[in-house]
């Protein structure tokens, strides 16, 4: 059966909820506390792993509770956690989150994920390559990254690149990649430049550019501008939201849907999973996704 394999950050995200997000300086009340899975590769293993596709996660956690109550979750998911390293000594991936009305704020301490190393990925590369589709984001060690590319362009896989959180992106790993998936500020960093269509014009089908409320845009290969709108729904929480839409996205390149429909399939799995709380709650299964797009 074809795979994907994520290789990504693994995070316990601390999450509070509050009427609005602080502003500089400030300190407000906030009114709950919860500790939910998160990471956004595991996020986006989790969103494919509903969706029913076979997916393989590479990372690490610490040798503490939250690293195995965090695996355990892959588990529960329908991820493969047979490759994920435990390392001693140090802490699992956190995330500090505060949930406001309409958006959110992310603090991230790495911990274990800076530990998915280019030695550890040698120790695990033939797994790796067992799957057709492979997906990353930016939460581990951008060596890493570009080592995966690499591995991932020599073998002829498609090779997904969510650039989240922001940072530069080199050209030879933009060349390298099958699909770019950054939203608007990460559009600016990568590119130094707010000029999106130029930019989805230079890279029709590979960059994605997914733009919240206004849904997500690229250019198909006749240079048409492809523009899926987002899902009218109610918004309880967006954390999470663009992992889901990759990870959705990933599944449907599997499948070897065309562009646009791989876009409308995963942006109706993100538009469905802002209206639960927590980065993978509201992640939807496949037949969720299809009665929605009816
Ligand atoms: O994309 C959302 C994720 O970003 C959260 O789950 C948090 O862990 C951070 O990595
Ligand atoms: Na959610």
């Amino acid at each position: 059966m074809k795979k994907i394999a994520v290789v990504g950050s693994i995070n316990m995200d601390m999450t509070v909820t509050a009427d609005r997000i602080p502003s500089k300086g400030e300190t407000i009340k906030g009114n709950s506390i919860s500790y939910i899975p998160g990471g956004k590769g595991a996020n986006q293993a989790v969103a494919a792993g509903r969706l029913g596709a076979d997916v393989d996660m590479f990372g690490c956690v610490g040798d503490d509770s939250f690293g195995e109550t965090l695996v355990n979750n892959l588990n529960e998911n329908g991820v493969c956690t047979d490759y994920i390293k435990k390392v001693a000594g140090v802490s699992t991936g956190l995330a500090v989150i505060t949930v406001g009305e309409n958006d959110n704020t992310i603090v991230i301490l790495a911990g274990a994920n800076d530990c998915v190393d280019v030695e550890y990925i040698k120790s695990v590369e033939d797994k790796i390559l067992e799957s057709e589709v492979i997906v990353l984001q930016h939460e581990i060690p951008q060596e890493t990254i570009e080592y995966v590319v690499e591995l991932g362009y020599r073998n002829n896989k498609i090779v997904i690149l969510n650039p989240a959180p922001a940072r530069e992106v080199k050209r030879d790993i933009i060349d390298k990649i099958s699909y770019l998936t950054p939203n608007e500020h990460e559009t600016s960093i990568i590119f130094g430049s707010d000029d999106f269509e130029g930019l989805m014009k230079k890279y029709p089908e590979k960059l994605i550019i997914t733009m919240g409320s206004r849904g997500v845009y690229s250019v198909d290969r006749i240079g048409e501008i492809i523009n899926i709108p987002a899902l009218k729904t109610e918004v309880v929480d967006t954390t999470g939201a663009g992992d889901t839409l990759n990870g959705a996205f990933a599944v449907s390149v599997l499948n070897g849907v065309n562009i646009k429909e791989a876009l409308v399939f995963a942006n109706t799995a993100a538009g469905i999973s802002v209206g639960k709380f927590g980065a993978q709650g509201g992640m939807p299964t496949y037949d969720e996704v299809m009665n929605r797009m009816k």
